[in-house]
C-alpha cells in the first residue's frame, strides 16, 4: 500500500459528500473539498480540519491551481445536479454540469498524473429493471437525462483508463437516506425531493402533506419499492473503494444498496412509528420515469470491497433523519 496523499472531494459540501468527508477525516485522510455551494453548505464541513475551496469544477484556471498546489492522489467526485424531473425539463443543464464540467477535472488529472477516481454514479444508469435484484451486469438504458449524463461519464472514464491508466470505481448508489448518527450533519436540499425528508417535513408541518405518486403499481400495496441505503454506509463504501484502488484494483462498477426493497407506504408507516405523528398524505398520479421497483444486488460490493450495509432497517434511517430534523439546526444549515 502506498502512503496516503491528499484527496480532492468535489461536491464535498453536499449531503453524501459531507458525510463521506466526516468519515474520511476520522480515517486520518488529508482532504481538499471543491464545491460551488450551489446546493452545498459550508457549515456541513469541519473547516478547521481540511481545506475548502469555493469554486466550480468547470473553472479550468482554478482547477489547474488546485492540482498544482495540492497534487491530489485521488478524486472523489460527488459534484452534480441530481433532480430527475428537472433533467427531463432542462437536459442541457444536466449534460453541462454532470458530463461536460467533470472533463475539466479529468484533464487536470491526466496532466498531473492523478490516477484514482471514485465516481458517484447511480442506479438511474440502469433505467427500467429487466430483473430484480439488479446486479452490475444489468443493461444500462437510462430513461432520463440525469441517468444518461452519469452513464456518459462512466463511458468517458473507461476510455480514460484505456488511454492513460486512470482507475475508477463507479459507485452506483440506490436511494441514499438517513443522516449522521451523531446528528452533527444531515440532509438539507432545497428543494427537497427525497421521500424520507419529505415525510418528516410533513410530520413537522413544514409542508402541508406528503404526495404519494402512484398507488396502482404492480407491487403488493400499489406504491413504488426502493432500496434505501444509509448515507453512513455510503461513506464507508467510499473509503473502501479508495483502499481498493490504492491496492492496485482495476476499474470497475459496484452497486451500493442493501438488497431489500420497501414500499412508500411501508416507509410512511415506519415514520409514523418513529415520530409518533400521523403523516398527512395526499395521493397523486404516477410520475413519468418512476419504475415500480428498484432493488440492488449488492453481492459484488461485499466480494470486492468487503463492504456490506450495516444500517439496513428503514427505522434506523428515519430515526437518524428525525434526530437531524428535531436537533439544534432543525434540519437546516443557515448557509
Ligand atoms: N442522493 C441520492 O439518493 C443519490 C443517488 C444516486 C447518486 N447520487 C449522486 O451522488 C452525488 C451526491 O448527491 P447528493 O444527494 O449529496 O447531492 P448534493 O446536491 O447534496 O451534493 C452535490 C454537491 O455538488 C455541488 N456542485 C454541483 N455542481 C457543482 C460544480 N459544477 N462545481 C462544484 N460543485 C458543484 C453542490 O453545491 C453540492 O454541494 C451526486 O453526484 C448524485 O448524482 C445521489
Amino acid at each position: 500500500m502506498q502512503s496516503k496523499g491528499t484527496l480532492l472531494v468535489t461536491g464535498g459540501a453536499g449531503y453524501i459528500g459531507s458525510h463521506t468527508v466526516k468519515h474520511l477525516l476520522a480515517n486520518h485522510e488529508r482532504i481538499v473539498v471543491l464545491d460551488n455551494l450551489v446546493f452545498g453548505h459550508r457549515e456541513a464541513l469541519p473547516l478547521d480540519r481540511m481545506t475548502f475551496i469555493q469554486g466550480d469544477m468547470s473553472d479550468a484556471p482554478l482547477i489547474e491551481k488546485l492540482f498544482t498546489e495540492h497534487q491530489p492522489e485521488a478524486v472523489l467526485h460527488f459534484a452534480a445536479f441530481a433532480f430527475v424531473g428537472e433533467s427531463v425539463e432542462n437536459p442541457l443543464k444536466y449534460y453541462r454540469n454532470n458530463f461536460a464540467a467533470p472533463l475539466t477535472v479529468l484533464e487536470a488529472m491526466q496532466k498531473h498524473g492523478t490516477k484514482r477516481f471514485i465516481f458517484s454514479s447511480t442506479c438511474a444508469t440502469y433505467g427500467n429493471p429487466v430483473s430484480i435484484p439488479m446486479d452490475e451486469t444489468h443493461p444500462q438504458e437510462p430513461v432520463n437525462p440525469y441517468g444518461e449524463s452519469k452513464f456518459m461519464l462512466e463511458r468517458v472514464l473507461k476510455d480514460c483508463d484505456r488511454a492513460f491508466g486512470l482507475k475508477s470505481v463507479f459507485l452506483r448508489y440506490f436511494n441514499a437516506s438517513g443522516c449522521d448518527l451523531e446528528g452533527e450533519i444531515g440532509e438539507d436540499h432545497a428543494p427537497e425531493s427525497h421521500l424520507i425528508p419529505r415525510i418528516l417535513m410533513a410530520a413537522t408541518g413544514e409542508i402541508e402533506s406528503l404526495t404519494v405518486f402512484g398507488t396502482d403499481y404492480p407491487t403488493p400495496d400499489g406504491t413504488c419499492i426502493r432500496d434505501y441505503i444509509h448515507v453512513q454506509d455510503l461513506a464507508k463504501a467510499h473509503a473502501l473503494a479508495l483502499d481498493y484502488l490504492r491496492n492496485g484494483g482495476e476499474s470497475t462498477a459496484v452497486n451500493l444498496g442493501t438488497g431489500r426493497g420497501f414500499s412508500v407506504k411501508e416507509i410512511i408507516a415506519t415514520a409514523e412509528a418513529v415520530t409518533g405523528k400521523t403523516i398527512p398524505v395526499s395521493y397523486g398520479p404516477r410520475r413519468a420515469g418512476d419504475p415500480p421497483e428498484l432493488v440492488a444486488n449488492p453481492a459484488k460490493a461485499k466480494a470486492l470491497l468487503g463492504w456490506e450495509a450495516e444500517l439496513k432497517e428503514p427505522r434506523q434511517h428515519i430515526e437518524s433523519a428525525w434526530k437531524w430534523m428535531t436537533g439544534p439546526r432543525k434540519g437546516r444549515y443557515s448557509c
